[in-house]
């Protein structure tokens, strides 16, 4: 098969595309044939080395994509052969990333896609798992108003749009009018680099953040007493917290990091997921697409910020 893979970290001038043998799936596992493979920061920093060195001779980059299972492995019911799934963490502890022709995966990590289109099947795993365990780790948020930072993000793409699917009022920030167009799924969308962004947003009961450093003051002003703050993200990754603020509110502050959440949450999420897309709740951010020859582009692509969904045609 064709695929890009990297033997040691660094610049996105270390992926090679070519040719590579293709896995088997062992006991367990599924192959799948991958139509599009999404890309997320956390694929140019692993690859840049910032989660350290390799743990295998090369590393196929990506968590997440969607195709059709081709080959199932011992213990698997043929039935799964021709399914439409799209995976998750597929290059975690794993070197068969997302980014070539084809990828192995314990067939829990390939979910039913339905009718659902690739390219959503694709940015789902990561996005949409992390923005659900933010939403809902405490339970149902029917009736709460939820602040969205950054909605024009994948991650805050996604939790607008699981929020709303969850019976939440939400409320979301952007930087700019083109941003803003991104996020208009939010029932009240608010500008955070203007004046007055606080009384924009009114008070909120749960908060998902991507930026806790240069939010707190924001967040601590439209927090409701017993609110709950989840970070997801450390861009910026020190913040200042002020306890005694927290202490009279009751504040939650909170962090996850997908890749280990515990399985029943993993679980949790994929499950909810899965709903909302079957529900047609989720949609796909406007698309940069490149080809698998031009990897190390849409991994530029990401690291410099594109607005919009980063895929790769596999
Ligand atoms: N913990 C986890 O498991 C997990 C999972 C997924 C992603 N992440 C991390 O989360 C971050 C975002 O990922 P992504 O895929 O959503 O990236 P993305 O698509 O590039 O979105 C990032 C968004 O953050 C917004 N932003 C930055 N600073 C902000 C601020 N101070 N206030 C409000 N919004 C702000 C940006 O909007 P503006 O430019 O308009 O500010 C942008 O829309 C990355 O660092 C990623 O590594 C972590």
């Amino acid at each position: 098969m064709i695929a890009a893979r990297y033997s040691e970290t660094g610049g996105s001038d270390v992926l090679e595309i070519g040719e590579v043998e293709t896995p088997q799936p062992g006991p367990g596992e599924v192959l799948v044939r991958l139509a599009v493979a999404g890309v997320n920061p956390t694929d140019w920093k692993a690859r840049a080395g910032a989660t350290g060195a390799l743990s295998f001779p090369f590393q196929v980059p990506g968590q997440d994509g969607a195709g059709v299972i081709e080959a199932v492995g011992e213990g698997v019911a043929k039935a799964w052969k021709g399914e439409r799934v799209w995976v998750y963490l597929a290059g975690w502890q794993s070197p068969w990333g997302t980014a070539a022709e084809y990828t192995v995966v314990p067939v829990e990590k390939a979910v039913p896609l339905g009718d659902a289109s690739f390219e959503l099947g694709a940015s789902l795993g990561v996005p949409a798992l992390t923005a659900y365990h933010c939403l809902f780790s405490d339970g149902p948020i029917t009736g709460q108003r939820v602040l969205v930072a950054g909605g024009a993000g994948a991650v805050g793409h996604s939790a607008i749009e699981l929020a709303k699917w969850g019976g939440a009022e939400v409320i979301t920030t952007v930087s700019s009018p083109e941003k803003a167009e991104l996020a208009s799924a939010a029932d009240v969308i608010v500008n955070y680099r203007e004046a007055g962004a606080a009384e924009k947003i009114g008070k909120v009961d749960r908060i998902v953040e991507v930026a806790l450093g240069p939010n707190l003051e924001l967040d601590l002003e439209v927090a409701n007493p017993h609110a709950t703050i989840v970070t997801y993200a450390a861009d910026q990754p020190t913040a200042e917290l002020p306890i005694r603020a927290g202490m009279t509110g009751n504040l939650t502050f909170k962090f996850m990091l997908l890749y280990t959440i515990p399985e029943p949450s993993k679980h949790d999420a994929i499950g909810g997921v899965s709903k909302a897309v079957e529900a047609g709740a989720l949609t796909t951010l406007p698309l940069h697409r490149f080809p698998l020859a031009e990897a190390a582009a849409a991994h530029d692509a990401v690291e410099n910020g594109a607005v919009g969904k980063v895929v790769i045609d596999t």
